[in-house]
């Protein structure tokens, strides 16, 4: 559905975005995480259309986004990071109002805005003043003109920034409504939390270049397989010299340590199995066994650092 190859952008003297290559199916939802300034806006502007790449192709649908910028934005809803001005409209009139900027004739629009009004859970704020609204009922005003022309394709630019927990929960919510109806979805965080649980597939982005990418549940693997365990047994007073023997002569086994009759020790392997047997195997009695898994947002912190500082 998106293509994109070896794209980048410079401002002034800054690279915003290096040479990144992408490919997007139809239908997925893929999260962009980074930090700020990391080049996730751009990148997402140039998808569509907004921000023209120095050097590199993107194609959206097959359309080369340098010669065909109006049926790319047809496809396409590009919902920015902030409201901008709000209007003193309602959300009515404000869906209206970007209706026929959409070209959506009169007879068609209102049953259109009734459709995404129900899509982004409005329908009871409908004759509400926008500017009345809580920062999560902003956030889904926005979402619901970006919806407004049917988009194909929704770019949702830090959907969940300052919102509250209740809030983030809504909208990613929806978010998975739009995608199984159909929609393919690109949205952005700094957070990666916010977008483990709906994404299924992420690309890490940091100064401008695509760090890793792919399905999030082998980037989970990949990112584990640089990261460690910590593990805490308890074991018998009789066993306890046998069990810290076994591990010390462990060569996967580190950071030993021991407290009366619990030890605790950690491990690099990524499944600790055969630690246990061992263990066993020599007799140990294991009264309790707790893995600690490394939370996913320390490792990805850890994994791209140097790239950070
Ligand atoms: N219009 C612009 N003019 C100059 N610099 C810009 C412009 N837009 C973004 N930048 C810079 O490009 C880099 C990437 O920004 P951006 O794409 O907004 O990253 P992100 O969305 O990940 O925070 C940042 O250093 C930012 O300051
Ligand atoms: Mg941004």
């Amino acid at each position: 559905m998106i293509r994109i190859r070896n794209v980048s952008k410079t401002y002034d003297t800054l690279r915003a975005v290096r040479n990144i290559s992408l490919d997007i199916e139809r239908g997925a939802m893929v999260g962009f995480v980074g930090p700020n300034g990391a080049g996730k806006t751009t990148l997402f502007k140039m998808i569509a259309t907004l921000v023209k790449p120095d050097t590199g192709t993107v194609h959206v649908d097959g359309k080369d986004a340098r010669f065909f910028p109006a049926p790319i934005r047809k496809k396409l809803g590009f919902m920015p990071a902030e409201f901008g001005k709000v209007p003193h409209m309602t959300v009515t009139e404000y869906l209206s109002y970007f209706g026929a900027a959409h070209g959506i004739p009169g007879d068609r629009r209102a049953s259109r805005i009734e459709d995404v009004l129900m899509l982004t859970d409005l329908t009871d704020r409908a004759d509400m003043p926008v500017a009345a609204g809580s920062t999560g009922i902003k956030q889904r005003v926005l979402i619901a003109k970006t919806l407004i022309h049917d988009p194909e394709i929704l770019l949702l630019d830090e959907p969940a920034a300052g919102l509250d927990p209740r809030a983030r929960v809504e909208i990613r919510e929806i978010l998975k409504e739009l995608n199984k109806i159909g929609k393919t979805i690109l949205l952005s965080s700094h957070i990666l939390a916010d977008l483990e649980e709906i994404c299924d597939s992420i690309v890490i982005i940091e100064h401008g270049q695509r760090i890793l990418s792919g399905d999030l549940d082998e980037l989970k693997d990949r990112l584990r397989e640089d990261s460690y365990k910590d593990i805490q047994i308890e074991t018998t007073e009789k066993a306890i010299d046998k069990a810290l023997a076994v591990l010390k002569s462990n060569r996967d086994v580190s950071h030993l340590d021991r407290q009366r009759r619990k030890i605790s020790f950690r491990t690099t392997l990524p499944n600790a199995n055969p630690i246990l047997l061992a263990l066993i195997q020599n007799e140990v009695e294991i009264k309790r066994w707790n893995e600690e898994e490394p939370d996913l947002e320390d490792v990805f912190m850890k994994r791209t650092k140097g790239v950070i500082g």
